[in-house]
């Protein structure tokens, strides 16, 4: 990896066309502070206006993803200040990310560091990893989305279930709940989920921020309009000549090579 960045906590690289962030405070079991929140989406907004960048993978170092929003940063804050500096807002921005953005769950991935999670287009976890909404223990609620994401990820039942009672599940539940797209043996985790980054990062970044976004779609919209809007966004991949070469490719009997990636 080549070292891009190395703002406090954060770790910030990419190996060809994948950019790697990697959440350095294992001290601290990555707990999300201030500091690991700008630098975290300053890496993201800056690899997302790279074109040479195709994927982003988010992890964390040692034993965490992330263990939850920093409990002593916050412990004695009041409301006016919270809400002054609408606290947490500012992960927002990583949702607006368009380049497919991975997180790669390594260890406890708690409250914020869940919520992270869920921000990213796709969770792979390790077969070691443990997800948990712990707030309602801390005497609060979920606050970087968790009662709404976790709800459209794994349904009423079970994340109602895992918010009130604040207790972790583990990869293969959350595999089975649909949290999570695939589980791997921990120490395989980082070289499959760069692997997997690789391949995205050579499609066609047009039809890769289609993808993203109609997915998205699926949870702000009718059936009809999600629908409608996937078959013009369809429509439209016919105006690149990403859609000649793929499709060109395939007769051809040969790997595509697109100009947009
Ligand atoms: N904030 C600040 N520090 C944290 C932290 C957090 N969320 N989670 C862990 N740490 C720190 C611990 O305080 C400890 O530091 P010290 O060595 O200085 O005491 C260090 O990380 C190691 O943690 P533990 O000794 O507790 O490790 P453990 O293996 O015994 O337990 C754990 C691991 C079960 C994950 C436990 O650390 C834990 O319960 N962490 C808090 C989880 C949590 O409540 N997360 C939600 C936070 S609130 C939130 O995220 C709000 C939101 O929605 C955005």
């Amino acid at each position: 990896f080549e070292a891009v960045d190395a703002p406090a906590g954060v770790l910030v690289g990419r190996r060809g066309r994948v950019g790697l962030i990697v959440l350095d405070r294992p001290q601290a079991l990555n707990a999300l502070n201030n500091q690991a929140m700008d630098a975290v989406v300053t890496a993201a907004e800056r690899f997302d206006v790279d074109d040479t960048i195709g994927a982003i993978v988010l992890t964390g170092a040692g034993r965490a993803f992330a263990a939850g929003a920093d409990i002593k940063e916050m412990a004695e804050l009041g409301y006016a200040e919270a809400t002054g500096r609408d606290l947490f807002a500012g992960w927002d921005a990583l949702t607006r990310i368009r380049t497919p953005l991975i997180a790669a769950v390594n260890g406890f991935a708690l409250g914020g560091g869940c919520e992270l999670a869920m921000m990213c287009d796709v969770i792979i976890a390790a077969d070691t990893a443990k997800f948990g909404q712990p707030e309602i223990n801390l005497g609060v609620v979920p606050g970087m989305g968790g009662t709404q994401r976790l709800t459209r990820a794994v349904g009423k039942a079970k994340a109602m279930e895992l918010i009130l009672t604040g207790r972790m599940m583990d990869a293969r539940e959350a595999e089975s709940a649909g949290l999570v797209a695939r589980v791997v043996a921990a120490d395989a985790l980082l070289d499959d989920v760069l692997a997997m980054a690789d391949g995205i990062a050579e499609k066609s970044l047009p039809a890769l921020y289609a993808a993203t976004e109609l997915v998205d779609a699926a949870f702000e919209s009718t059936l009809a309009e999600g629908v409608a809007r996937e078959r013009r966004t369809f429509h439209a991949a016919f105006a690149l000549d990403d859609q000649k070469e793929g499709m060109r490719a395939f007769i051809e009997k040969r790997e595509p090579r697109f100009t947009h990636r």
